[in-house]
């Protein structure tokens, strides 16, 4: 079966389970200012996995195209890939443990066809500090379901990954509890790393065997599910999300059990064909073999570069199929990167030519089943992209003759090579390549002159980068400004005339207008715009002080209860911003009206805005409503 074939197989499967096919979201996520791309099926449905109700109803399904941008260094073994589909269906409310089991174990059995003597899974071991009881109700569940398909499956307890190292896996052993390394599933991973406000439960997780003979103690240790190493693949995983962390970081139970299943196309597919190697399915496999053919090489003798590539070109057709492009910045940026290295790996297997204009046909032809409603921008792929490759190759040659420039007379230090990669963006590898090539002679330690040159520029972005993310200003100027302090009265009065649990979900401003995004449960009427806007204007006309001071993050919202939207990625000491009636600092005594983390910068007095004008409210995306409004 080919992964087209299973991912319609799944959808159909699914819909027979009562599920609705909802449209995957697209890779960049617009309004969620927290991560890059969409790497999760489970990303675009957050508010519906905390309460709010879904206009299709309580069973979801969709296969959402996700891009882990995090894996990337691990992209070249048999399995990992920057961009997958994950096959996904949620139970909001509705059904829980065991229908989802039942559900996903049919499904890669009956309709799949994989041997349920393969299929081996894993439960959540429990956590003491935070009260979360072991999960044996899942356990238990498993245990049926295999023995109906007439499988032995033991249970047992390894605890962490390393316990199950040493131990490996015993005969008719088939369920494992593990602790919330492997089996707790929450946006920032593990138990203590769960993002406050965010759902997540105790995970239990689906592998296929690819049989003893794949097990490679000497690096690995002895396999069993959740050891690296090429035996076991993760197939799927099946949350059971029925806890939301608190702002005090305890655990609460969701009123609502929901289940937030996921399975990597990919894998499920490889599994399909009982390949541990995903790159050898229907949707990788015609691009490995076209760069055979442009390489004349062997894939078995060039695996790692061949893998990076299709990975890379495969990731980098979708982000362009979607309508991004490559630039400077971000998610472009993001783009950008994937087709440079995908042309650095291309010189490594000696293709010198331009080729992503053979590549990318064929894998539009792998994503014929995709609609245009997912794919929007596929026509514009092939002309921004070959212009891309074209561009950084035009840079690398240009790099080859400033290197021959720069080493005329004296041999090449590090800061040099690291000023050939910063400013022409001609990597390190390939100077120290071409150096040897030319006969040119590199200082000795040129690599720890080069990481300190790297280092130094680090440190400096960082600095520049949490600026940004403070302020979130592209353009300090004298009326962004204006419209920056604008935005933070804006929150306050939404906060304050309609619902104090609304929150900015992002925003964005020019010298022109601001634009303002945040969580509410209904489109705002035009009575209650109308007393956000006097209200802001009141504010505007009583002409009030804005000042600041800086705090340890801590402090800033237990003590003063400043507003921020990311507590647990701020730096430990932050910026806090505060209007009010006769303030002279945020931890003043007297009433404040807006207290906002937040790199600043603001005017001194509201009275320097203006007349404050809302001038559209719309829909923004689920359960997220847009403002625009302008200073007159
Ligand atoms: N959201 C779950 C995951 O990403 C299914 O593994």
């Amino acid at each position: 079966m080919n992964a087209n074939e299973i991912r319609q197989k799944f959808l159909d499967f699914q819909v027979k389970h009562g599920h609705k096919v909802i449209p995957p979201a697209p890779l960049v996520l617009e309004n969620d200012p927290t991560t890059l791309f969409t790497g999760s099926g489970m990303q675009p449905l957050l508010p519906y996995l905390l309460g709010q109700p879904h206009p299709e109803g309580t069973r979801l399904t969709d296969s959402q195209p996700s891009m882990r941008l995090q894996d990337i260094e691990d992209v070249g073994d048999p399995r990992h890939t920057t961009v997958f589909e994950m096959l996904g269906n949620w139970s909001l409310g509705d059904y829980f443990k065991k229908e989802q089991i039942e559900n996903f174990f049919e499904f890669l059995t009956k309709e799949v066809g994989l041997d349920p003597e393969k299929i081996y899974v894993t439960c959540f071991i429990g956590n003491d500090k935070y009260g979360i009881p072991k999960d044996t109700e899942a356990a238990e569940i498993w245990q049926e379901v295999f023995r109906k398909a007439g499988v032995e499956a033991k249970i047992v307890e390894i605890g962490s990954a390393e316990n199950g190292d040493k131990r490996g896996i015993n005969q008719g052993e088939r369920i494992f509890f593990y602790d919330d390394k492997e089996n707790w599933w929450s946006r920032g991973g593990g138990i203590e790393t769960t993002p406050l406000g965010d759902p997540c439960g105790p995970d239990s997780e689906v592998f296929y065997d690819f049989g003893e003979d794949k097990q490679d103690v000497a690096k690995y240790g002895k396999s069993h599910p959740a050891s690296d190493g090429a035996r076991f693949m993760e197939i799927g995983n099946q949350v059971f999300m029925q806890y939301k962390r608190k702002e005090d970081g305890s655990f609460e139970e969701l009123e609502h059990k929901n289940v937030d299943f996921g399975g990597g196309l990919e894998r499920i597919t490889a599994a399909s064909i009982n390949s541990f190697d995903v790159f050898k399915i229907s949707l990788l496999a015609p691009i490995i073999a076209k760069l055979e053919e442009l390489s004349h090489k062997k894939y078995e003798n060039n695996t790692d570069e061949m893998r990076i590539i299709a990975d890379h070109l495969r990731g980098a057709y979708l982000l362009a199929a979607q309508g991004l492009v490559p630039s400077n910045k971000a998610q472009g940026y993001a783009l950008r990167r994937l087709v440079r290295r995908a042309v650095l790996r291309a010189l490594d297997l000696g293709i010198g030519q331009e080729f992503l204009a053979e590549i990318l046909p064929v894998i539009e032809t792998n994503y014929q089943d995709l609609s245009d409603d997912i794919l929007p921008g596929r026509t514009h792929v092939l002309e921004v992209l070959t212009k891309e490759e074209a561009a950084f190759r035009k840079t690398i040659n240009k790099g080859v003759k400033e290197l021959r420039k720069l080493s005329a007379d004296q041999e090449l230090t590090g800061a040099e090579l690291f000023k050939l990669q910063d400013t022409y963006g001609f990597p390190l590898e390939l100077s120290v390549e071409e150096a040897y090539k030319m006969n040119i002679k590199l200082s000795d330690n040129y690599q720890d002159e080069f990481e300190r040159a790297l280092a130094e520029q680090r440190e400096r972005s960082k600095t520049a980068s949490k600026g940004m993310f403070k302020g979130g200003l592209s353009d300090t100027g004298e009326q962004t400004t204006k419209y920056h302090t604008a935005c933070h009265l804006l929150l306050a009065a939404l906060q304050q005339e309609i619902d104090p649990s609304i929150a900015q979900k992002g925003s964005n401003l020019t010298p022109e207008r601001l634009r303002f995004d945040f969580n509410i449960d209904h489109k705002m009427t035009p009575e209650e715009l109308q007393r956000v806007e006097d209200r802001v204007n009141a504010w505007i006309e009583a002409d009030l002080p804005v000042v600041y001071a800086e705090y340890d993050k801590d402090y800033a919202f237990d003590e003063l209860h400043a507003h921020g939207s990311f507590r647990d990625r701020y730096p430990d000491r932050v910026t806090v911003y505060a209007i009010g009636e006769g303030i002279s600092a945020p931890d003043d005594e007297k009433t404040m009206i807006s207290m906002e983390i937040c790199g600043g910068p603001h005017v001194q007095h509201t009275g320097e805005l203006g007349k404050f004008k809302i001038t559209k409210e719309e829909s923004s995306s689920a359960g997220v409503r847009r403002i625009k409004a302008v200073l007159e």
